[in-house]
């Protein structure tokens, strides 16, 4: 497993993706063209640091930290395509995208939030060294319901 930098000709496995209807919601908007896959792609820059997730020359998946701030935070984001799912790959490439943030970008404190009904979630950011920090009530609302969140977050210090 490698990260890379996302590049355009990437789209179409981006929309493959994206096909998962529990990745839904882990785009700004709905990627449901290929014009949508390349604008995902491209709308990175300015949103943060996006890494594809690659095993070969096959694309299975995405890490990303955005909202980088003036304290030296950012926000951490993941999926993995359903069939490379359940074999370490969320939790090593978190932990490399960790790695990276602390270590080239120079942020202090990396923070996710996950659906307290996703345990998947859950489990990646506690093996990637995400240590839990209380749940946010209510925080998120599809589809007129509300979810409780739980945050997450790993220091450069941490041992
Ligand atoms: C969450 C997601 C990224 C996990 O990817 P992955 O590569 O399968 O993750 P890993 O294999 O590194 O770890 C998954 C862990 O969750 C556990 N897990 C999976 N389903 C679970 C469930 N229903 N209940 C409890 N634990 C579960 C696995 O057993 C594994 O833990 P283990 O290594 O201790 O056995 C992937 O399912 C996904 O992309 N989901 C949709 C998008 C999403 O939810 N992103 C996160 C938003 S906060």
């Amino acid at each position: 497993m490698r990260l890379r930098e996302w590049r355009d000709d990437d789209a179409p496995a981006v929309l493959r993706a994206f096909q998962s209807p529990d990745l839904r919601h882990q785009a700004p908007w709905p990627v449901v063209t290929l014009q949508d896959a390349v604008g995902w792609i491209a709308a990175w820059p300015g949103a943060g640091h996006a890494f594809a997730v690659t095993i070969g020359e096959l694309v299975v998946g995405n890490v990303a930290v955005a909202g980088i701030d003036a304290h030296g935070n950012g926000w951490v984001s993941y999926w993995v395509v359903p069939a490379y799912r359940g074999r370490g790959i969320a939790a090593a490439a978190t932990d490399e995208l960790a790695r990276w943030a602390f270590g080239e970008r120079g942020l202090h404190r990396l923070e996710l939030g996950h659906r307290t009904d996703n345990p998947a979630s859950c489990r990646v950011a506690t093996k990637a060294g995400f240590r839990p920090e209380g749940i946010e009530r209510a925080k998120l609302c599809y589809d007129g319901v509300r979810y409780d969140v739980e945050r997450h977050a790993r220091l450069a210090t941490d041992r």
